[in-house]
């Protein structure tokens, strides 16, 4: 890996709305850096929302989709990067994401992300036609995915803005 630890870009990771885009543009404007959206990139790229594009296109393509983006979006340097909640699932994503990336799991605990459904279910087509246990299986199912990278950020309760310190801070 050519690029110097101080320039690696940033992957924010972690299950479906717990705040990677809003956390994400809070530490890009900290950092003085640009920010990527995967899913806004791809929303862009087929110009509709990524409901549709399940619907059209389905679910594969999406994923294909999103694992190009952001191959091609982590070899980039002083990027804040924020990725889908499934993106991860994804071994060839994950691995670039390691190789070239400082990565940072935001965890937002089940009792805490429950009071988001409603705002979130509309939008994401994961969530759609499953009752709350089994979204609670899916939560719990894709934890240890994201737990598996070292640097978590538990971020119930805390202001967007502490969320966005405490990262900052601890890339020095
Ligand atoms: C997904 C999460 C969404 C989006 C798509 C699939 C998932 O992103 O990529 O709806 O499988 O968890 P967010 O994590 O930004 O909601």
């Amino acid at each position: 890996n050519d690029v110097s630890l101080r320039e690696q870009s940033i992957v924010l990771i972690g299950f479906m709305g717990v705040g990677k885009t809003t956390i994400g543009k809070a530490v890009a404007k900290k950092l003085y850096r640009d920010f990527i959206d995967i899913d806004e990139e791809i929303e862009k790229k087929y110009n509709m929302p990524t409901s549709e594009i399940f619907n059209l296109y389905g679910e594969r393509i999406f994923r294909q989709t999103e694992k190009d983006m952001i191959i091609d979006s982590c070899k980039q340097k002083l990027k804040i990067i924020s990725v889908g909640g499934g993106a991860f699932l994804q071994d060839e994503v994950r691995e670039a994401c390691m190789s070239h990336c400082i990565i940072f799991f935001l965890d937002l605990s089940w009792d805490s992300w429950k009071e988001r459904i409603s705002l979130l279910i509309d939008s994401r087509p994961v969530l759609q036609g499953k009752n709350i246990d089994q979204i609670k299986q899916l939560f719990y199912n894709r934890q240890p995915i994201y737990e598996e990278h070292h640097s978590r950020v538990v971020t119930d309760n805390l202001p967007v803005d502490e969320v966005a310190d405490y990262i900052t801070e601890s890339l020095k």
